[in-house]
């Protein structure tokens, strides 16, 4: 088969590592990839958003399958175009990405299918805002609408802090994606990552895991797009998992069906395992990143006929995917100023040393015509491993993050914490 995948993040770099190992595939293009998939596919230098670009390459190589990565693909309709140009792709539509890329679409959604999740409004000024702050006590949440990159979102302990943060989005501070906030019930409990493939009708449950958000050790600092994972995430029992998918992810399928908007590709169901069982925090509508790293590494199945399923439509026909019993752990290394801002350009050396028992993943990097790493982005390297424990992992990783010289970055020294 020839595969087409598009993205360029860590993620798309563990995706590429997995689909690589295929048997069934003939050739795989990245656009726009990144230094790291370049060590293993071909790459082209196409933003993910160039809808007719990348229909025009999945043409070129005679794409069997185009895998996408990012929401932002999804949310300008590249799932779209590619069914029109008659081209197998993994991924949702515009309309059913809106799980994710409208937060108020994707509210009002679980409330119309009744979904377990937070209490909420919907607001587009100050004066909306704070007639529903009224009706909430601390902590405040305080998100704004659209996309934006997991870093959208407020807790805030206090009623000053939150009119401040509604002021902060509705004045722009997202552009666009902040021009309504949604105000939500906070929700008590830890948090857990759920995957569920689909194809349009049915869903299969995909593997779990546990992120942590915030920046810094001891679950500090601001909120990031993950800095670390691993998996399995014991808090989620069996039992949690199978009431989790009963409860949140199949009425969830089932309704974007019913209503128009059939979802193919991966749901990925952001839950808070409450007191009163899992909650949903929020649906994404691709794999998480880091989750997808630690998933990949724990997949004991050939990944591409599970890809291909889910756009065929043909996943009621698959067996149950396999797991590895070991435990997987994905430590991001960061540059320093992540999440605010970020300082790119520094130099990284170690990084792409083949490795017995860790790999690292490029989640955010760029490579000089002479062959030196810099940062280029946020969250820039994965260093990854899997153990028979989880405890075994983690030495695993941290021995490769400290192989690694990089002193424009820093890293959590704790993941997997709350499971150890
Ligand atoms: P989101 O971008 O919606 O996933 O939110 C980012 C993070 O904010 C989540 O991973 C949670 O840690 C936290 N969060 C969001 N919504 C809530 C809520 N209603 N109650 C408690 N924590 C929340
Ligand atoms: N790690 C969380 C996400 O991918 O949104």
């Amino acid at each position: 088969m020839n595969i087409l995948l598009v993205g360029s993040g860590g993620r798309e770099h563990a995706l590429a590592w997995k689909i690589a190992q295929s048997p069934l595939l003939t050739r795989m293009v990245a656009a726009p990839g990144s230094p790291g998939i370049a060590l293993i596919c071909e790459t082209r230098p196409l933003k993910v958003t160039d809808v007719d670009g990348l229909v025009a390459l999945a043409r070129e190589i005679a794409a069997d399958l185009v895998v996408i990565g990012p929401e932002a693909a999804l949310e300008v309709g590249l799932a779209d175009a590619l069914t029109e140009a008659g081209i197998a792709c993994f991924g949702p539509t515009k309309a059913a990405a809106e799980i994710e890329t409208s937060k108020a679409f994707s509210k009002t959604f679980l409330a119309r299918h009744d979904l377990p999740t937070a209490a909420f409004g919907v607001c587009e000024t100050a004066e909306t805002a704070a007639a529903f702050l009224d009706t909430q006590s601390a902590p405040y949440v305080i998100k704004a609408d659209g996309l934006a990159a997991g870093k959208g979102v407020v807790i805030a302990l206090t009623r000053a802090e939150a009119d401040e943060a509604v002021a902060d989005m509705l004045g722009g501070r997202f552009g666009a994606a902040g021009a309504r906030v949604v105000i939500e019930e906070f929700m008590d409990g830890e948090e857990c990552s759920f995957f569920a493939l689909c194809d349009g009708e049915t869903a299969v449950p995909f593997g779990y895991a546990q992120d942590h958000k915030r920046a810094f050790d001891g679950d500090i600092g601001p909120n990031t797009g993950g800095m670390g994972t691993y998996s399995p995430a014991l808090v989620l029992t069996q039992a949690l998992a199978k009431q989790a998918f009963d409860e949140c992810v199949l009425p969830a399928v089932k309704g974007l069906a019913a209503e128009g908007r059939p979802f193919k590709g991966v749901l990925f169901a952001g839950l808070m395992l409450t007191e009163d069982g899992p909650r949903l925090v929020e649906f994404n509508a691709r794999f998480g990143d880091p989750e997808t790293q630690v998933l990949m590494l724990r997949l004991a199945d050939d990944i591409v006929p599970w890809l291909k399923a889910c756009a065929d439509g043909t996943l009621a026909a698959m067996p149950r995917p396999t797991w590895r019993d070991e435990s997987a752990i994905c430590v991001v290394m960061a540059a320093n100023g992540y999440p605010d801002s970020p300082v790119s350009g520094a130099i990284i050396r170690g990084a792409d040393v083949k490795r017995p028992d860790a790999v690292v993943f490029h989640a955010g990097t760029a490579r000089d015509p002479d062959g030196t790493l810099r940062s280029a982005g946020g969250r820039v390297l994965n260093v990854c491993a899997l153990g028979a424990t989880l405890q075994e992992a983690r030495d695993r990783a941290y021995a490769a993050v400290a192989t690694i010289d990089f002193p424009g970055g820093f890293y959590r020294s704790d993941i997997g914490w709350r499971a150890l």
